[in-house]
């Protein structure tokens, strides 16, 4: 027979009737991901003393290690230092009533199980507690087997939410690892290309690097997003990379090239682009670079012949710190330029190849950074990195 407890002090007997396994078998669901022993801990709120004890002593007899606080402020203050798994909390409190409390419980402690215990009168402030994220209530007066029922529905409830959280922060862990795995094997890819390059024109060597840091640089004294500047970095480092398909003893040649040769080379912006497209396909900007790094701001450059601003910006950065690179490096067949001459070079073909706020921010870096040469031909050694994309 089912028995309901009004305000009356209900029978000893019959509250430590229901033995501890029963209690483990019912009320306490087993809960693998969590301290089994917070599990079993719970707090009764209620400011009626008599009906507060009775709730502690089903819950106690229960099996559960049983708190109780008179009050919403007195709970929140007892879980400062105690944790429980549940909390079973009286609507009609004064100072903080439960529905306040419930609100306090969720935002503080949120895998704490709430359930509320309502007057039949209340069922609707009941019902909205559920939304503000009660796992259940008990209409009073109570039936102990109901209150059983709900308790262990709370805290399987409570177990399926945490093992479900588990599972999602799981999930993520190896989404996020294996898409840092795929990052690490697309750049591998894109390093090998970068090698095979130098490998086939020595005289490339360290120039990718140097181009793509002179641009990283200038992006950041032109203030561009950190997005964009990790493209243009990317996008400096692979610039050349087209020059694999040009022809050897062309790349290689020790003396000045003849037409033909000069147009087989500025193949390499459309060859790269080709190369890269498949797998640069969500990174435009590094693309761009590739394929717009030789345009001229007076449309007279390869291969598309844009001019000034339909150049994309990133192309415009590459271009100057490529340009600045090149005039530095020893060639067989002539002497790399001084700081001072390739500063004054740039300054002078600014507004007809180059950029002219390009060359101004590449000024303002080239005084600050002591990885780009001065005069006296020392730098600071650029780290190699991978690039980022
Ligand atoms: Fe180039």
């Amino acid at each position: 027979m089912r028995r309901r407890v009004s305000l009356a002090t209900p029978n000893q007997d019959s509250l430590t009737a229901s033995p501890l396994q029963a209690a483990a078998g019912s009320l306490y669901t087993g809960d693998p991901t969590l301290d089994s022993s917070l599990s079993r801990r719970c707090l009764v709120v209620d400011d009626e003393p008599r009906l507060r004890q009775a709730l502690v002593r089903l819950m106690r007899g229960d099996g559960f290690i049983c708190l109780e606080a008179g009050s919403g402020v007195e709970a929140l203050a007892l879980l400062e230092t105690e944790a429980v798994a549940l909390v079973l909390s009286d609507m009609r409190m004064p100072k903080m009533d439960g529905q306040e409390l419930l609100r306090n419980l969720r935002i503080r402690y949120p895998d704490v199980a709430v359930v509320m215990i309502t007057a039949v009168a209340e069922v609707e402030v009941a019902v909205a507690c559920l939304s503000l994220g009660a796992m259940d209530y008990i209409t009073k007066p109570f039936v102990f087997e109901e209150v059983r029922a709900r308790v262990a529905q709370a805290l399987e409830k409570r177990r399926l939410l945490a093992d479900n959280r588990d599972y999602q922060e799981r999930l993520e862990v190896r989404v996020k690892a294996q898409a840092e795995r795929l990052e690490t094997l697309f750049l591998a890819s894109i390093q090998s290309l970068a090698d095979a390059l130098e490998l086939k024109d020595p005289y490339t060597r360290g120039h990718s690097v140097r181009v793509s840091q002179y641009g990283v640089a200038i992006a950041r004294a032109m203030n561009l997003s950190t997005t964009l500047t990790a493209q243009i970095e990317l996008g400096g480092h692979l610039h050349d990379v087209g020059k694999i398909g040009v022809r050897e003893e062309v790349l290689r040649k020790a003396g000045p090239l003849t037409n033909e040769e000069y147009e087989h080379i500025m193949t390499h912006p459309v060859l790269g682009w080709q190369i890269l497209q498949p797998l640069l396909g969500d990174n435009p900007v590094a693309l761009n670079i590739v394929r717009s790094h030789h345009e001229r701001i007076d449309g007279r450059g390869v291969p598309d012949k844009f001019a000034g601003d339909d150049i994309p910006l990133e192309a415009r950065i590459i271009a100057v710190a490529d340009a600045f690179d090149a005039m530095m490096s020893k060639r067989p067949y002539r002497n790399g330029l001084t700081f001072t001459e390739a500063m004054a070079e740039l300054r002078r073909v600014a507004g007809t190849q180059f950029d002219v706020n390009v060359v101004d921010a590449f000024f303002e870096v080239a005084r600050n950074e002591a990885f780009i040469p001065d005069d006296s031909g020392e730098t600071e050694a650029i780290k190699l990195r991978a690039p980022t994309r």
